[in-house]
């Protein structure tokens, strides 16, 4: 069997996949259930059934595109990543992930590979928390990780709910029916991009992702008190940014206190309220982000920024309310799906490096439900979630061929 991936029609279907945006080239934002998503995801699905993939559709817009195999009964085998784009994104991020996997099934049917368990490419739902607040909704509700309850509590910033917003998007199934049943898949491998530095840097074309790490986040709602910019005199004042300012550095140097490469935390949101010039702020609302490789050093992460808010909201006088959005465990990789992919990777001799991964995935989640693990390809230093991510047309082809081979050698 000779697998050949068709690096010109992959690399075209990552161009045409990202003219689909709400950015100016090269810039790409894809949010999830707007007009431009719908008109990707309609896209996306003509380029499955091109592959004569069976495709099925959850009530949340998961998008399965199934290469039945010779004993259908048995579990499928699981490959795909997601297509929604943060704000000035970048074209990888996800996509390889699925136009990847849909190649890859594509060179194996041109190899003449007939699967036993069937191969399916699986398009997440809102894998970035742009709209809802929280990311990988759709692997959360596939693996029973986020409640029922919860998703239907889940709002965007206009006030609607998921259940309008997916119900208005044309995905009106029972919500229930979206958590997949046990043994769904015997494997899922997810190709992405490093979205970091360290294998350009090595020069080591691939990285073989051993574990995740823990994503946690907090939205943080500051209320000092308002007033004219020019007639409150300073020793009265009770600012709210100069209160979230104090605590976005101690965002900051909670993270490089832990003294460990992997602790990491963000403020990725500001919005300052009313936001006029001549008018003190009366209200902030900030968002951080916090991750680390060790669950523990993670939490202690977040009990140190809870006692710093404390402190800065008692010496300013104003009130700090934060609520968890989200604090998930970190994943291991399944040791059969990591030996799969190593030995995919030695049967083409590319070099690989055994890594963790500082993002998060929708791996992280079907690691809940299945032996999972994924596969890296270098990007350009390891930019990503802006205009210039990049990653070259050989890496991208280079590890589709790795995911093709992994996945005959896990679907036989
Ligand atoms: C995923 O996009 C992440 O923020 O890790
Ligand atoms: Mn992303
Ligand atoms: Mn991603």
């Amino acid at each position: 069997m000779k697998i050949e991936v068709d690096q010109p029609k992959l690399l075209s279907e990552i161009e045409a996949l990202a003219a689909i945006s709400d950015a100016e080239a090269p810039a790409v934002t894809r949010i999830v259930f707007t007009p431009t998503d719908l008109k990707a995801r309609a896209w996306l699905k003509v380029r499955c059934q091109e592959a004569a993939l069976t495709i099925r559709e959850d009530a949340i817009g998961n998008t399965f595109a199934r290469w039945i195999g010779s004993d259908s009964k048995l579990p499928a085998v699981g490959t795909g990543s997601h297509i929604d784009a943060i704000p000035n994104a970048g074209k990888y991020d996800g996509v390889v992930g699925v136009l990847g996997a849909l190649e890859a099934i594509r060179a194996l049917q041109r190899s003449g590979f007939h699967p036993r368990h069937s191969i399916e490419l699986l398009m997440f739902t809102a894998e970035e928390p742009t709209r809802f607040g929280i990311g990988c909704i759709g692997s959360r509700l596939l693996s029973g990780t986020l409640s029922l309850e919860a998703a239907r509590k889940l709002k965007d910033s206009d006030g609607n709910s998921l259940d309008e917003v997916r119900e208005k998007a044309g995905f009106a199934a029972k919500f229930e029916a979206v958590k997949l049943p046990a043994n769904y898949y015997k494997a899922f491998v997810e190709l992405h991009i490093e979205q970091g530095p360290l294998l350009e840097r090595e020069k080591i074309p691939l990285g073989v992702v051993t574990s995740i790490a823990a994503p946690a986040s907090l939205r943080i709602t500051i209320e000092g008190s308002g007033g004219h910019a020019g007639a409150v005199l300073m020793p009265d004042r009770h600012d709210s940014l100069c209160a979230a300012a104090e605590l976005i550095l101690a965002i900051e140097n909670s993270a490089r206190a832990s003294g460990a490469v992997d602790t990491v935390a963000t403020v990725g949101i500001c919005e300052v309220f009313p936001g006029a010039v001549n008018s003190i702020p009366s209200r902030v609302h900030l968002t951080a982000d916090i991750r680390d490789t060790d669950l523990k050093r993670r939490d202690e992460v977040m009990q140190t920024i809870e006692t710093a808010a404390r402190a800065i909201a008692a010496r300013r006088g104003v009130a700090i309310h934060s609520e968890l959005l989200n604090a998930d465990a970190p994943a291991q990789c399944a040791p059969a799906v990591i030996d799969a992919l190593s030995q995919s990777c030695r049967k083409h001799n590319l070099n690989f490096l055994p890594m963790v991964s500082r993002a998060y995935h929708d791996s992280l989640f079907i690691s809940r439900i299945a032996p999972t693990a994924m596969l890296f390809i270098a990007c350009r230093n390891g930019y990503s979630h802006r205009p210039d991510e990049y990653a070259s047309p050989e890496d991208i082809a280079r590890g589709t061929l790795v995911l093709a081979e992994t996945l005959a050698a896990l679907s036989q």
